[in-house]
């Protein structure tokens, strides 16, 4: 195992995600990514000025969760990228494990804001469908 590759959207599934992926990184001794996609505002309904005052929101957001989880990782003995993209979540988390080669990619089974009735969110859906290497789905 060389590369893993984790996709952190702030959720509590991926959350317990990350924390898996802390566990085999380390037992691999594998540098070890984290991704978090800042989605892309769609609603027609929405002026200009307030669809860049929420992007900026989430961006800041995104950035702060990124900085926790660095610090987190901080005294850990484990190699930590921290990685944060824009554009369509699923998209841009395997782009980022192909560039990568990533080796494995970690993901929780459900995000913010999917309904829990489904097995699998549609991120890590698509994710699975997707992906060249080994994906793990953590419950
Ligand atoms: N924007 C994102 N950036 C990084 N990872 C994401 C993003 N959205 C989802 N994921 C990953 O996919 C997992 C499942 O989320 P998702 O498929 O979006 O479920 P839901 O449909 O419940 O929102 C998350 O736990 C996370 O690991
Ligand atoms: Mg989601």
């Amino acid at each position: 195992m060389r590369k893993i590759l984790v996709a952190h959207d702030g959720s509590k599934s991926s959350d317990k995600a990350l924390k898996k992926a802390v566990e085999i990184a380390i037992k691999f001794e594998a540098p070890l990514t984290v991704v978090s996609v800042i989605p892309e505002l769609y609603l027609t309904e929405i002026v200009e000025t307030d669809r860049a005052r929420i992007s900026n929101a989430l961006t800041e957001e995104t950035k702060i969760a990124m900085e926790k989880i660095r610090a987190s990782l901080a005294g850990r003995a484990i190699e930590v990228k921290t990685v944060i993209r824009q554009g369509d979540p699923a998209e841009k988390i395997l782009e980022t494990a192909q560039k990568m080669k990533a080796d494995l990619i970690i993901a929780g089974s459900h995000g913010r804001h999917g309904a829990k009735k489904f097995l699998l969110g549609s991120v890590s859906s698509r994710i699975v469908d997707h992906a060249t290497c080994p994906v793990l789905v953590v419950k």
